[in-house]
């Protein structure tokens, strides 16, 4: 393509969005082809093609046998956790997820019921996942790295007719059984499932509740293989929840037409793909990036996915990203910073890579936190090939910013995500909801329309996605990430202007961790933000002061609310620093100063804040840390 159709594309989309995404969805196949663009979708956001019929599961399965895929490799698992690997053609797949989704239709699944899906990375995962879409069920996964509670609070809220589990994850060389934080998950909800369906790994065996418990294979086994359910462009595809600024989590509503689109559509210009290549996002199936770029984008579009349960690093060392690549034929691959540095700390002078062959490797894609420079440099110099950075977020489920490189020669601007996807009208709001000028800080905008595969809304809750999203800058959707966008068009993203963090990828409530922290019996006040680290971007720190008279020394007290956090939250939010401070800095009216703090637990020396009613504290706090 020319030079100037990203530039066509975009005035495209922006000038009449209906008109351009229309044409877009003429590109997949329908059961019925739509006729209508966007309109407002009851979940509070908007909704595409509405009026359209297809079924994703269907399109990304039987669409691809039909058009002469079916003996291509649709689904690779590569499993060094296990020591196993696993491929499935198209028509492997598709006879798996018909059968499976017989299965789930026989424990009672009908469309628009909700599955809860808490499983490690196996097929079965996937399976589950498509299975549940060919019967027109919502599923929602949930990250199999969140404790009981996490899960629990998620159960209540999607009430799912079935939850979907296994009996372990892998974790590096630790069995981590899921069975039993299932259990306890379920004991906690008040919403009772009809039944759970339970997969068996040979690493450990769950103990099943007879009556509710089903066995994964026998399910599978004694069911008839069924067809796709046509729903229509609007119909639920998946809850998945994220974290916001408060300890209930938001329920991301994405559909089956929009999602479709966007979904084929990403994969040729941002990720600059072609049908029967090879993508890996190496990311779990627990978050949006692995909902979008391992399960759903890469089948709809006709390429080959990689399932990788393994880390960047000690499964078995610092090579197994080059490993994968060079034995599964990766055109491109997908992560966070997070694991290059990883990678990079274990081996600096990338010694590992030289035992593969990487030729067909063409570009990285990174995205989930800010690629730093220093990353970006480094995977530069090693790999030789465009290191591309790109922003997006659950809500959006696919890049709002990036290279596109299916329309365009990129050249990549080191510290930048890249420009607005086409589609995507990005701009930088002043607090008085002017737009800034080119290089001036603000908050990162998307004039409404967003385009399809964008959130329909939040699950039960379209009053909470006006509040959040819609209300601080009206026919806008308020991103929460800060930035600007220099004079070339390329959109720089600092970090979040809210209480969201993001550890190693993962994104965190700090509202959440501060609601646990306080309802330590000893904790008078506390305040949780994030702090700068090398490897994981972010690292939760809580700031305690105890109660008069609490009886427990600081160090106990420092140890209960860490295994708190752990217990309620799970491992991942790697909330491992608690320093107790006499007091905390606050405003006249009483707001604790949680900027000040996080300035000063990153070394930086922030100003005095006029408002402050004691400054002396800071001095105190400096001390502290
Ligand atoms: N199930 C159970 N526990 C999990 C888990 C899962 N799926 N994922 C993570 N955890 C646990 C880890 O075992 C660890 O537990 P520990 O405190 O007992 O050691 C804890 O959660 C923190 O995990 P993490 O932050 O991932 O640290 P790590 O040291 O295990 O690994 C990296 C560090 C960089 C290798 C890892 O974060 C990584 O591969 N990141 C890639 C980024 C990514 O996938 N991002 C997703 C969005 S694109
Ligand atoms: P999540 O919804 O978990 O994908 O997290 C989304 C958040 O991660 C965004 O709002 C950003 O704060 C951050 N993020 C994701 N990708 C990038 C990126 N390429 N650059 C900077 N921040 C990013």
């Amino acid at each position: 393509m020319s030079s100037s159709a990203y530039q066509e594309h975009a005035a495209r989309a922006a000038g009449d969005p209906d008109a351009y995404w229309l044409e877009q969805a003429r590109r997949i196949r329908w059961h019925r082809a739509p006729t209508r663009g966007h309109e407002a979708a009851t979940q509070g956001g908007q909704q595409w093609f509405a009026d359209g019929e297809l079924n994703t599961a269907w399109l990304a399965l039987d669409a691809q046998v039909d058009a002469g895929r079916g003996e291509q490799t649709a689904l690779i698992h590569d499993s060094p956790a296990s020591g196993r690997q696993q491929r499935f053609t198209y028509a492997e797949l598709t006879e798996r997820v018909a059968r499976f989704a017989g299965g789930l239709r026989e424990l009672g699944l009908a469309p628009g019921d909700r599955v809860v899906i808490y499983m490690p990375m196996v097929p079965e995962a996937v399976i589950a996942m498509l299975a549940c879409a060919r019967l027109g069920a919502i599923h929602s996964v949930v990250f199999g790295g969140f404790a009981p509670h996490e899960l629990a609070v998620r159960i209540d809220d999607a009430r799912p007719k079935l939850v979907l589990s296994a009996s372990c994850g892998i974790e590096f060389d630790r069995i981590i059984e899921h069975k039993p934080l299932l259990d306890a998950a379920l004991d906690e909800a008040v919403h009772k499932p009809a039944a759970t369906v339970i997969l068996q790994r040979e690493q450990a065996e769950a103990s099943m509740h007879p009556g509710r418990d089903h066995d994964w294979r026998a399910v599978e086994a004694s069911a008839s293989p069924v067809d796709a359910v046509p729903v229509p462009g609007n119909h639920p595809l998946y809850i998945l929840y994220t974290s916001g600024t408060t300890g209930k989590p938001k329920g991301i509503v994405r559909d089956h037409g929009g999602h479709a689109v966007a979904m084929h559509y990403s994969m040729e210009v941002v990720y600059g793909m072609q049908p029967g290549e090879v993508f890996w996002a190496a990311s779990d199936v627990g978050w949006v990036v692995g909902h979008s770029y391992i399960v759903y984008a890469p089948l709809i579009y006709g390429c080959t996915t990689v399932l990788y349960e393994g880390k960047p690093v000690r499964t078995p060392d610092a090579g197994a990203f080059w490993r994968v690549i060079a034995e599964h034929g990766v055109t491109a691959m997908f992560t966070a910073p997070t694991a290059f540095r990883a990678i990079r700390k274990e081996d600096p002078d990338c010694a590992l890579m030289r035992s593969y062959d990487l030729s067909g490797l063409k570009r990285l894609f990174l995205a989930g936190e800010r690629l730093d420079p220093a990353t970006h440099d480094w995977l530069k110099e090693k790999t030789g090939l465009p290191v591309l950075d790109h922003w997006w977020q659950t809500e959006t489920g696919w890049a709002i910013a990036c290279n596109p490189v299916g329309l365009e020669s990129v050249e990549e601007t080191v510290g930048a995500a890249g420009k607005a996807t086409p589609g995507f009208q990005v701009e930088i709001l002043d607090p008085d909801g002017e737009t800034c000028g080119p290089g001036v800080q603000g908050a990162v905008c998307i004039r409404q329309p967003l385009p399809p595969g964008c959130l329909l809304g939040l699950w039960r809750d379209a009053e909470r996605f006006a509040s959040s999203y819609g209300a601080a800058y009206p026919g806008y959707y308020l991103s929460g990430d800060g930035g600007y966008i220099d004079e070339a068009g390329q959109i720089f993203i600092m970090g979040r202007m809210d209480d969201v963090i993001n550890v190693a990828g993962h994104r965190l409530s700090t509202g959440e961790l501060e609601e646990i922290v306080a309802s330590h019996p000893a904790v008078a006040e506390c305040a949780v933000f994030g702090v700068a680290d090398e490897l994981k971007g972010q690292l939760p720190l809580g700031l305690v002061v105890l109660k008069d008279g609490a009886t427990q020394s600081a160090e106990e007290v420092s140890t209960e609310l860490v295994a708190r956090v752990r217990a309620m939250v799970g491992a991942v939010a790697c909330f491992r620093r608690v320093e107790v401070v006499p007091r905390l800095p606050k405003t006249r009216s009483g707001k604790i100063l949680r900027r000040t703090l996080r300035a000063l637990a990153n070394g930086e020396n922030p100003e005095v804040p006029s408002t402050i009613d004691d400054p002396a504290i800071l001095d105190e706090i400096r001390a502290a840390l």
